[in-house]
């Protein structure tokens, strides 16, 4: 399966904050958001990721990310010119997906919550049609928005609704068979200029293809596009990093635990960053880890 990170768009609800920093690079707590919809993709098993951004911002994530070899990954970079909607990624990642099954991923999503290893290993799994992930929120019409009926199966999706049928909101990370290619290659652009990754959902779901797994109350989904989001998703990653001694989305952890690297690589790569407690955290785990 192969990864795709849409990190572009111009972060214009975090001005002027992101007036020379592309939004993804902001911190969270103690590292670039970029870092949580990575750590996604990496804990689903896939490693062949293109990170889809703007031409502006391609460079300072190469910078951070390189071409991902450190990590055991392959990362690659296109560029996104316009913010054209999140669906024009699958477009712009044609070639990158070639005859595979793609899972996409919005670079402001922060997923946290027991067992989501379990959940993405399952769910990337064989897939036929597209995943999508369903969380409840206090204001749907920010949001893609689900309706089920009683049985969980899913009626509708809509993109950000005047009138919401429901408090379910579609999270930015999404599963899809090779058919998503040519669906989104066929959209037209919505009224607001932009190919919307609902109206892909919506074309699954019309050809009875689309599922809907809840994420449900005892998860953590965040996204960070305003400094008040920001702020909280900072603070969340900071109560539980200090209270349990672990950290999320720790790459250089997650690469060694997936087995793409090994105990060494792991400690030097912690040695690299050793001035600061993340870099210290990941030289701990490496010893750890050897010693087994
Ligand atoms: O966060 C989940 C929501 O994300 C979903 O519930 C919605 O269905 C989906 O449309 C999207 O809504 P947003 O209003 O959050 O989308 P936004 O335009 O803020 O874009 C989300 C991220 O994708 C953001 O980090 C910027 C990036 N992006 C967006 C567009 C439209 C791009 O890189 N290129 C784009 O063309």
């Amino acid at each position: 399966m192969k990864g795709i990170l849409l990190a572009g768009g111009r972060g214009t609800r975090l001005l002027p904050t992101t007036l020379a920093v592309s939004k993804q690079l902001l911190p969270v707590n103690d590292k670039p958001l970029i870092y949580f919809p990575l750590s996604v993709l990496m804990l689903a098993e896939i490693r062949d990721i293109l990170v889809v951004t703007t031409p502006e911002d391609v460079p300072q994530i190469r910078r951070l990310l390189g071409d991902g070899s450190r990590l055991g990954l392959r990362i690659t970079y296109t560029e996104q010119p316009e913010p054209n909607g999140i669906a024009e990624a699958l477009v712009l990642g044609a070639d990158h997906i070639g005859d595979d099954p793609v899972a996409l991923i919005l670079g402001d999503n922060v997923f946290h919550g027991y067992s989501f290893q379990e959940i993405l290993r399952q769910e990337c799994r064989d897939i036929d049609g597209c995943v999508l992930f369903g969380y409840p929120v206090r204001d749907p019409e920010r949001y893609g928005i689900a309706e089920t009926d009683a049985r969980g199966r899913l009626l509708s999706v809509e993109e950000k609704p005047a009138a919401p049928r429901s408090n379910r909101a579609v999270v930015g990370f999404y599963l899809y068979d090779n058919d998503v290619v040519d669906i989104a290659k066929n959209l037209s652009p919505s009224a607001r200029g932009e190919l919307e990754i609902t109206d892909v959902n919506r074309a699954y779901l019309e050809r009875g293809k689309a599922k809907l797994v809840d994420l449900g109350r005892g998860f953590a989904w965040l996204d960070a596009g305003t400094p008040e989001a920001l702020l909280q998703a900072g603070q969340y990653v900071q109560l539980l990093e200090q209270r349990q001694g672990v950290r999320i989305a720790c790459l250089e952890e997650i690469a060694l635990r997936m087995g793409y690297i090994d105990a060494e690589t792991c400690h030097r790569l912690g040695v690299e960053l050793e001035k600061s407690a993340y870099g210290q955290y990941v030289i701990s785990v490496a010893e750890q880890f050897a010693a087994r």
